[in-house]
């Protein structure tokens, strides 16, 4: 290559990877495969030794990847949180084993093996026996500080009663069970939604949710693997190990000491085949030098510590001959390409699909019909392509094109500014788009109208009986009844379930309409901030941007759907048949501040007011909420089956329990 390509190709993998790194780290989405990631950073460290004077002064390879996000406030770390040297060869750990032992020449080194949890790494510190803080990783030197979601999320130790142990830090990896999340995956195929694609990524979104019901409903588990502290005499990686057991903290299931480099080999080669056992997905084999000492005189790079390194399986791959290139339209509109090839066998699975993400991902791997492409099931659920072997391809083959018009009514597509994805914006007549909004309105989490499945919806459309959410209300008994497989039982359930759901409280209804970029969080803030329908109608932009985590892309979003005659005319038919287009009662309240400055937190469900409405009403009356029991709060509320722990914690601390009626006693003028 020429010098100048050269520079070229190394700014190219630069301004990649730190795309990749704000999409991972920023935003949670993994476009990617982490060994693609790997290989292109890779590359350019490569690239970098040889050429030296072409590395860029900020070079992605000098970084730690994360930020801080902007909701949480800062962490800073009192020990850096280092990376760890990584490698997908044997003979690099051969290697690292070699240096250790040169570095330390005649004395007996142990190495502890661990397993790499492919998770998200934590801090946690203890002070005076209890937790104070919880932070993530970030840029290893400052992170989120998500202290309140972690209390909440995990099963770890708030105080420790030994008193032995009072100040110390603890570092692990939070995750997500494997079983829960393809529970999860399997539960959102059903309703429609969009699958996940990756644990770890839902684990990073939970950790700094602002979403009190989302930290309650998922499972997510932290395993720790690092002690820290200035008392406490710890010798070894294997002693930190016992100690955390002891402290009460849960550790992965697996570790050896290995005297040698067999040992070693031995395990990692066992956990190889074994890893699919484990409630965690595991992404490879940490082997740290076990002494404590000898760790020290090893020493640290700036990035990672020398004592170190991660030995990374390669992911499950496997070939196949790309058939065709379809695409899919969702509720919204977005088109996405979907790879179908010969079915293989991967990590125990067949599978016939792959996710090709979006147009810029289709022309960037310049994918041609008949390709041979490498498909890989890693971390993902959903099988992707992560590669195609160009020298192998026919040279009359076709290059696969991005569909210009809509797979389903033929609209021609548009693509908005800075956005990647291309939308179909016939949003009155195309099929998909009009099935899945009705399958979104009709979801546990919005409407919660639960006969109304995938095969309905598609009998309702083909009878010509619906077009839009509206049209439900409208359904009569022997429109349903006629349809197949349709009796009188089901036909009355469907009606009632119907029925039932205009009593959703206005934040799901909100949530239910399926604008783009309003989830269920910004639903609810909405909600809360508006108070009903018409308020929210007669706001502004700038209005919108007066709430909170509402920015000019969602902002603008709210604007058109709700100026959108079609939507106008679907939003005056959903009012007049009864659903829920305000906070019940809020009205009647007026600025009363008794709660003001006091600390409270909510439990349970409530009979009068939904979780929602109960908390607007208490901010309405200067109370801030708060995810979790602390010496700091003033009043623990309960609804019918509060939280256990929360009760028996608040009496340990003498804080006083409310029941529904008790705050609305104080809070009512
Ligand atoms: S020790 C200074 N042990 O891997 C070394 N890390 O690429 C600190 N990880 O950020 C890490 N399992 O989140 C260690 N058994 C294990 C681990 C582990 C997963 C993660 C950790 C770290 C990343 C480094």
């Amino acid at each position: 290559m020429h010098e100048t390509e050269i520079s070229k190709e190394m700014k190219r993998l630069a301004d990649l990877i730190r795309y990749h790194n704000e999409s991972y780290f920023q935003k949670n989405i993994s476009e990617i495969s982490d060994y693609a990631y790997d290989q292109l950073l890779e590359q350019l460290i490569q690239l970098e030794k040889r050429y030296p004077h072409y590395k860029l002064i900020d070079s992605p390879t000098e970084k730690l990847g994360e930020l801080p996000s902007k909701s949480f406030p800062v962490a800073y770390h009192r020990i850096p949180m280092l990376s760890l040297a990584k490698t997908y060869s044997e003979e690099e750990v051969v290697q690292f084993i070699k240096r250790v032992k040169k570095i330390l020449p005649n004395q007996t080194i142990d190495f502890v093996c661990e397993p790499k949890i492919d998770g998200v790494a934590l801090s946690m510190i203890y002070e005076h026996n209890s937790l104070v803080r919880v932070a993530t990783r970030g840029d290893g030197e400052k992170g989120d500080d998500i202290t309140q979601n972690a209390k909440t999320l995990f099963k770890i130790p708030d105080v420790i009663t030994d008193s032995q142990y009072t100040s110390f830090e603890v570092r692990g990896e939070a995750f997500m069970t494997k079983e829960f999340f393809e529970t999860s995956n399997q539960e959102r195929a059903k309703q429609g939604q969009e699958l996940w694609a990756n644990p770890r990524n839902i684990t990073a979104g939970t950790l700094k949710t602002l979403d009190l019901n989302l930290l309650k409903e998922r499972e997510i588990i932290f395993y720790a693997y690092s002690f820290y502290s200035q008392s406490i005499p710890c010798y070894t990686q294997q002693e930190a190990l016992e100690l955390l057991v002891k402290l009460g903290f849960s550790i992965a299931p697996t570790y050896k000491i290995c005297h040698d480099i067999t040992e070693i080999m031995d395990y990692i080669h066992s956990w190889s085949k074994r890893k699919n056992t484990l409630l965690v997905d595991i992404d490879g084999i940490v082997i740290k030098v076990n002494a404590f000492q000898q760790q020290q005189a090893i020493g640290i790079t700036a990035k990672a510590p020398r004592w170190a390194i991660a030995y990374k399986y390669q992911p499950e791959i496997a070939h196949s001959t790309l058939e065709n290139v379809t695409f899919q339209v969702g509720r919204t509109g977005a088109i996405t390409p979907v790879a179908h090839f010969n079915p293989i066998l991967l990590a125990g699975t067949m599978v016939r699909r792959a996710s090709l993400h979006n147009a810029d991902e289709i022309a960037r791997q310049d994918l041609h019909l008949g390709d041979t492409v490498l498909i890989e099931k890693g971390g993902e659920i959903i099988p992707q392509v992560v590669g195609v072997d160009i020298k192998s391809r026919n040279q009359t083959s076709l290059p696969i094109v991005f569909t210009s018009v809509c797979p389903a009514c033929s609209t021609s597509l548009i693509r908005e500014m800075g956005e990647a994805v291309f939308y179909c914006p016939n949003k009155q007549a195309c099929l998909p788009q009009l099935k899945g909004r009705i399958l979104h309105f009709a979801h546990r989490k919005a409407m919660d109208i639960y006969s109304l499945g995938p095969k309905t919806v598609d009998a309702l459309f083909e009878a010509n009986l619906i077009k839009t959410v509206a049209d439900l209300y409208k359904l009569r008994y022997e429109q349903v009844n006629q349809l197949e497989g349709f009796q009188e039982i089901s036909t009355k359930k469907l009606l009632a379930h119907i029925k039932d759901s205009k009593s959703i409280p206005f934040n799901r209804v909100l949530f239910a309409l399926g604008i783009k970029h309003v989830g269920e969080t910004v639903a609810k803030k909405l909600a809360a901030y508006f108070g009903n329908m018409e308020q929210l109608q007669c706001a502004t932009i700038t209005d919108l941007l007066q709430v909170s985590d509402i920015g000019m892309k969602i902002a603008q979003s709210i604007i058109d759907h709700l100026n959108d005659p079609y939507q106008q005319t679907i939003l005056t038919e959903l009012k007049d048949a009864g659903l829920k287009f305000s906070f019940q009662k809020i009205e009647k309240f007026t600025k009363n501040l008794v709660l003001s400055s006091k600390k409270l937190v909510l439990s349970g469900t409530f009979q009068k007011y939904t979780r929602e409405e109960l908390s607007r009403l208490i901010e309405q009356a200067g109370g801030k909420l708060n995810a979790a029991v602390s010496s700091k709060i003033d009043y623990l509320v309960v609804g019918n089956s509060p939280g256990p722990s929360k009760v028996a914690k608040a009496r340990t601390l003498g804080i006083s329990v409310l029941e529904e009626n008790d705050i609305l006693n104080m809070i009512e003028p």
